[in-house]
Order: C-alpha cells, then sequence, then structure tokens
C-alpha cells in the first residue's frame, strides 16, 4: 500500500490521462499530489526537470506526459513526436532514478507492436517486425521509454512499471482537427452534425480498421491499481480487450448523438493499423477490468462535447 500521505508527482496531470489519475488518486484519499503546468516546468528540459525533482523530493512518478495526436498530427510531425517523448520521459525516468524515486510508472501505448502482429497482442510481440508507419516516431519514442525504464531495473533495481494501453478516451479529451483522436473526432463530427442539420457525415478512411477503446477512468483505475500491486518491470497491456470497426463505431456515436443522416467515407485518408486489440489476459490473471461500457462511456463524452462546444 502506498501511505495517503506519499508524495506523488503525477506528470501531466492536464492532459485526459494525467487529469483522470489525479482525479483517481484524489478520490482514494492522497494528500500530497505535486503538479506542474508546462508554463511551470517543461519537461524537455533537463536542467529545469533536475532542479524539480532535487527540489520537490517526489517519492512516487506517474509519468503522464507526452506530445500526444490523432494519426494527421503523428503523420506530419514524426521528429517532434520522436525528439519531444524521448526528451520528456528520459528526463523524467532518469532523474526519477537518479533522485531515489521508489517507483514510477510510465505510459506508453499499443502503437508499440508492430504492424502486422496477430491478433489479439501479446506483451511479447514487442520489437518482432516493422511498426505502423503513421506513427512510428511516436512508437519508437514509447519503446525506448520503456526499455529504459527495463535496463535501469535490470542495472541497477529501479523499481519502474510500463503500461500499455489501448485506445483511450473521456473526459478532457480534445476535440480539435489537429490533435484529436478517432473516437472523439466522431463524437464532435456527429454533434456538430445534428446542430447544424447536415444531411451527411464525412468520415476519415474506408471505415474498416479495427480499435479498441478504454475509458480514461478505467486506465486511471488501471495505474492506481498497478502501482499498489504490480512490481515487476516487464510492461503490461492494459485495455478492454474487445475491438470494434470504425464503421460501427460511427454507426454506434450517430445513434447516440441523434444524427439520422448518412455516413460516407473519405477513402483518401489513411487506415492506420487493420486491426488493433490487445491480449489481456496478464492483467486480468492480476485481478484488474475495466468497468464502463463503450456506449455508457461516449454517451458521457457526447454531454461532455456539447457542454464544451462553444470554448472548442
Ligand atoms: N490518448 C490515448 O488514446 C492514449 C493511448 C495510449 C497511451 N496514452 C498515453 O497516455 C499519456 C497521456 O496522454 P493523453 O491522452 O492524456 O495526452 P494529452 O491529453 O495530450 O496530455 C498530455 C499532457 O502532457 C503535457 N505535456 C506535453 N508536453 C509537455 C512538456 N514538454 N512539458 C510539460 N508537460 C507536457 C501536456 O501539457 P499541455 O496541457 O500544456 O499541453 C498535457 O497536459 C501519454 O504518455 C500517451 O502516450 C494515451
Amino acid at each position: 500500500m502506498i501511505d495517503k500521505n506519499a508524495k506523488i508527482f503525477i506528470a501531466g496531470h492536464c492532459g485526459m490521462v494525467g487529469s483522470a489519475i489525479l482525479r483517481k488518486f484524489e478520490a482514494e484519499g492522497y494528500i500530497n499530489l505535486i503538479t506542474r503546468t508546462r508554463e511551470e516546468l517543461d519537461l524537455r528540459r533537463q536542467e529545469a526537470v533536475e532542479q524539480f525533482y532535487a527540489a520537490e523530493k517526489p517519492e512516487y512518478v506517474i509519468a503522464a506526459a507526452a506530445r500526444v495526436g490523432g494519426i494527421d498530427a503523428n503523420l506530419k510531425h514524426r521528429a517532434e513526436f520522436l525528439l519531444e517523448n524521448t526528451q520528456i520521459q528520459n528526463n523524467l525516468i532518469y532523474r526519477a532514478y537518479l533522485n531515489g524515486v521508489k517507483k514510477l510508472c510510465f505510459l506508453g501505448s499499443s502503437c508499440i507492436y508492430p504492424a502486422a502482429s496477430p491478433q489479439p497482442i501479446r506483451e511479447e510481440y514487442l520489437l518482432t517486425g516493422p511498426l505502423e508507419p503513421t506513427n512510428e516516431g511516436y512508437a519508437l519514442a514509447k519503446i525506448a521509454g520503456y526499455k529504459l525504464g527495463y535496463y535501469l531495473h535490470e542495472q541497477y533495481g529501479f523499481n519502474v512499471i510500463s503500461l500499455m494501453p489501448c485506445n483511450l478516451y473521456g473526459t478532457n479529451d480534445h476535440f480539435d482537427y489537429e490533435n484529436s483522436h478517432v473516437l472523439s473526432a466522431l463524437v464532435r463530427r456527429f454533434c456538430d452534425a445534428v446542430d447544424s442539420g447536415a444531411k451527411t457525415v464525412i468520415c476519415w478512411g474506408t471505415g474498416a480498421a479495427r480499435r479498441e477503446f478504454l475509458h480514461v477512468d478505467d486506465l486511471a483505475d488501471a495505474v492506481y491499481f498497478l502501482m499498489e500491486k504490480w512490481e515487476r518491470p516487464e510492461f503490461i497491456n492494459v485495455g478492454s480487450g474487445v475491438d470494434i470497426s470504425i464503421r460501427e463505431l460511427a454507426g454506434l456515436i450517430a445513434r447516440l448523438t441523434g444524427f439520422a443522416g448518412g455516413i460516407e467515407w473519405d477513402h483518401s485518408k489513411p487506415d492506420g493499423m487493420l486491426r488493433k486489440c490487445m491480449d489481456v489476459s496478464k492483467i486480468t490473471a492480476a485481478g484488474w477490468k475495466p468497468e464502463v461500457s463503450l456506449e455508457d462511456g461516449i454517451t458521457r463524452l457526447i454531454a461532455e462535447y456539447r457542454k464544451r462546444k462553444k470554448d472548442i
């Protein structure tokens, strides 16, 4: 059990994942949670991160800060996704080790797996084939972050856990077209179509790609569970273990938003990896499972978008 007074640094607490983790730890009664906005601490800056660790002396670190984006941003900015993410995670992980942090949680992504992975994707498929080109820069950074933690454990006994979540969605997600992921982008398109009375919604790709989704509150619950119970440096998949085609997802969101028009598919846009569904038997065997159904989670996200729409 982590002491409720322990100093826990949640890096990236303004983001979708970090804010969910902050809410979860607050709800569990933790009273010494440390946060910094990007303006207060740019995690790409090694010296600033070193000074922060030396001054604050966090005992636990949850690394939920990263440059994150949808397929379009990933394709256009592969250099920045590789560079900024390696800078952020190198500083967070290596400086945590140097400053005596008791345990660090690194958040990777299911993008780390080879594009042609057999499905469902098991943890041991890492580095068994070429990556999906659309998010290669991001994936390479995530693999490097995981390996850095793993090697620090192997060489010096640093206590690090790494989680590879599937596609996440939920509270505080991005809805802007540059940075949003598929689910929130579809929620926006369908809500806007209902509001404007549009007869058709155009969606990217062919709709054939299949993805696995997890509500961010479930991910935060998994982080909490694994910070308490998981002590292995080998990474662990975190997901629902169930996938859905983008075509089916669009149909579900259309129904939940009340959109009654037609859906067209823009085949000039990429699908990304054809299928991405993880094997979650390792985390299931550890005793964790998600609670939020896709339909409930999307219903909540639609309500949030409608509330936030005027500010986006
Ligand atoms: N979203 C998903 O579907 C998904 C899936 C799997 C894994 N993950 C992982 O979960 C983690 C969080 O993702 P997310 O979806 O929560 O992303 P997000 O909403 O974009 O949040 C990322 C956070 O990191 C902060 N950040 C970025 N660069 C920074 C810098 N240089 N210095 C300080 N802070 C910086 C951002 O600050 P600002 O608020 O100032 O921008 C933001 O608060 C990432 O490691 C990601 O790889 C996400």
